[in-house]
Order: C-alpha cells, then sequence, then structure tokens
C-alpha cells in the first residue's frame, strides 16, 4: 500500500484525510499528545486494520476521539456528574475517561471490555479531522507496538510507511506523551495512566483519586490490568536503558568511569557537557513539560546514534513528571540503580 503524506496546511488535505477515514481507511492524526493511528471507531473492519497495522494485541482496546463534548452522549451508557466536571475544567484536551460503552461502540474497540476512553483532543487538526469525518475517531498511538509514541510526522512514516492510507502532517506534538487516563467506572475514580493532566489537577475537580497499582510498579506476571496496555513492554527503543538515581556529579562520575563503545546517555539539558559519552537531552531537571515533550524522540535519536546502553536521568514521579516517570521506567524495564 503507497502511504500518502498530506500537510494539514494545505488546502483540501483534512477533506482527503477524512474521505479516507470514511471510507474505512487509517490516517496519522496529529493530536497535542502524540500521533494517533486514526480509523472509523464505528466501523469494526476499519478497526481490525489499525490492529493489524501496529501489531498490537487484540486484548488492549483503543481510545475514541471527538470534536464536540456533546459527541459523547450516545457512545457511553450515561454521562455522570463528575465527567462534566472534567470536561469543563480539561476539554478539550490531554485527558481521556473511561466510562461504561453504550452498545454504539464495536466489541472490537474496547476489546470486550464494558468501558470505553473517551478523548476530545486540543489539537486543532485533529478536531478538523473528526468533525470534517463525521464520525467518532478511535486512535491508538501511531507507533508499531512496544515502541516509542511518534510526536512527529516523520516518526509516524518511519513506523508505517506502506501499512495506511495516509499521514496527516500537523507539526511536532506539543505534550509529547500520550493523554492522561482517569477511569470514572470505579468508585472512587483511579489514575489509570499519567500525562499531561496531572493527578493533581484532577483531584482538584474530583476530590480523591486513587492512583492505580500499574503506574508506579512493575506489573507482576499474569497480571489483570485495569488499563490492559499497561501490561505490554512499551516505549522501548532498541538500546538497553538503565535509570541512575543520583545526583548530577554522582551521575556524571558514574558515566565517565563507564565510558565505552555503545554507551549512551539520557541526561537532562546543560548535563552534556559533564559527561565524556554521547549525550541525549530531554529538558531542564525540573522542567517536567520540556522532559515530556522531547521523552520520545530523545528514545528513538538513542537508537538512531547506535547506542546499546544508555544511563538515564528519571525525574520526581510529581506534576507532569509523574507521567515521563511513567514511561521511562516501562522504556527501562524498571531497572534502577541508586547511587549515594
Ligand atoms: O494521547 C493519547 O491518549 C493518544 C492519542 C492518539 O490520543 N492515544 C493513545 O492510545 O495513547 P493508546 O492506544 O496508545 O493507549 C491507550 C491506552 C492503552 O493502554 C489501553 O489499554 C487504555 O488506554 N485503554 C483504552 N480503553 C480503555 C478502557 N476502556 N479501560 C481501561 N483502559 C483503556
Ligand atoms: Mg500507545
Amino acid at each position: 500500500m503507497h502511504t500518502l503524506l498530506l500537510n494539514a496546511a494545505e488546502p483540501g488535505a483534512i477533506e482527503e484525510a477524512a474521505r479516507i477515514i470514511r471510507n474505512g481507511g487509517l490516517v496519522g492524526m496529529p493530536t497535542e499528545t502524540v500521533y494517533g493511528l486514526a480509523a472509523n471507531a464505528l466501523d469494526a473492519k476499519a478497526v481490525a486494520k489499525i490492529f493489524e497495522a501496529k501489531g498490537r494485541p487484540q486484548d488492549n482496546p483503543l481510545i475514541v476521539h471527538i470534536s464536540a463534548f456533546e459527541q459523547i452522549r450516545r457512545l457511553v451508557k450515561s454521562v455522570p456528574e463528575s465527567a462534566e466536571k472534567l470536561a469543563k475544567a480539561y476539554w478539550p484536551g490531554p485527558m481521556t475517561m473511561v466510562l461504561e460503552k453504550s452498545d454504539l461502540i464495536p466489541d472490537i474497540v474496547s476489546a470486550g471490555l464494558p468501558t470505553v476512553g473517551i478523548r476530545f483532543p486540543s489539537h486543532p487538526v485533529a478536531q478538523a479531522l473528526i468533525t470534517a469525518a463525521g464520525v467518532p475517531i478511535a486512535a491508538p498511538s501511531a507507533n508499531r507496538s512496544g515502541l516509542p509514541s511518534t510526536t512527529t510526522a516523520e516518526h509516524v512514516m518511519r513506523d508505517m510507511d506502506g501499512r495506511i492510507d495516509a499521514v496527516l502532517d500537523g507539526g511536532t506534538c506539543g505534550v509529547g506523551v500520550e493523554s492522561t487516563i482517569v477511569t470514572l467506572a470505579s468508585d472512587p475514580p483511579r489514575l489509570l495512566r499519567p500525562g499531561g493532566i496531572t493527578l493533581e489537577q484532577l483531584q482538584a475537580v474530583l476530590g480523591r483519586v486513587d492512583v492505580d497499582k500499574a503506574v508506579l510498579n512493575p506489573l507482576p506476571k499474569d497480571a489483570k490490568p485495569l488499563s490492559p496496555g499497561m501490561k505490554y513492554k512499551h516505549y522501548s527503543p532498541k538500546a538497553n536503558i538503565i535509570i541512575i538515581q543520583s545526583d548530577e556529579k554522582t551521575f556524571a562520575d558514574f558515566v565517565n568511569s563507564h565510558k565505552a563503545p555503545g554507551v549512551a546517555v539520557l541526561c537532562y539539558t546543560g548535563e552534556e557537557k559533564l559527561v565524556d559519552v554521547p549525550a541525549v537531552c530531554y529538558g531542564g531537571e525540573t522542567d517536567y513539560e520540556a522532559q515530556a515533550r522531547d521523552l520520545f524522540e530523545a528514545l528513538r535519536h538513542l537508537d538512531d546514534i547506535g547506542a546499546k546502553t544508555v544511563y538515564a536521568r528519571c525525574p520526581e514521579p510529581k506534576g507532569v513528571g509523574l507521567a515521563v516517570y511513567n514511561r521511562l521506567m516501562r522504556a527501562a524495564g524498571f531497572e534502577v540503580l541508586k547511587l549515594a
């Protein structure tokens, strides 16, 4: 299959992408978080192609994207007050709400679960595409399963060229990590995946919000997490990533004494001057927003420079830092070295 590269800024591009979606095809779609692999959420056959193109396990459900709040009503059984409040505060934006699904949602979208994740993205191109398609859009991140999510159209092309109908180029994603997922189908609500809307922001609206174990910890083998995606190896570049917990100087001393071919670092901006091995930076030490924005690009870049062993700095699990921590810990397979 030839994959069309469409520039969202050019006239007719969004309409062309919308036509592909209506006809049951797949389009790489920019959102403010990461690129999505978009299909008509109400067309089970089209959705099946997403799983095929990504190599995604069938038991991992998809998020459904809308372009106006009212569109949620026919997709879920009921809209609780908590959902109205969250939507008012953070939609459109990088937050997905899990609610009991309506019969309109095909089982393949929810992977057989009684619930569905709904998101109203803030990216103008995503909104325009959903509106032009005239249907809700199912979209997982537009990466091959297991690889880091994609934050540019070029990355989508690299993973998906020849496997999907088109990529709609809308520039680089601003948030850089996938949306926050909160389930309102549990009482109290539960954070399933941290993202650009922080736990603290959810708590400000909802009061008590529990944090699912899978957010901070590796899952025991054979566990059945509330969010099926948590059990899969994720965000993994080819290189072996090891998180170093220490201060900056101890980190630099450790790395410099482990210099060898294939050794590289993932560090905070400015620290590249302290180390004697190839360094990829991803934002300042406490600039969690910059870290989130640059993380996946940095992970892909480490593979590009041929890194085999990567010593990484990882932020505190607070604010947007929780999302960065969650992704990087998974990329490292939870391999952490604590240095005094
Ligand atoms: O920012 C995002 O959310 C991006 C963009 C494209 O919108 N999408 C995204 O989709 O990250 P994906 O499929 O890569 O991640 C969705 C996660 C998976 O871990 C999945 O298991 C979980 O959401 N999920 C989806 N539906 C769910 C449900 N009904 N209950 C619990 N978890 C669900
Ligand atoms: Mg994904």
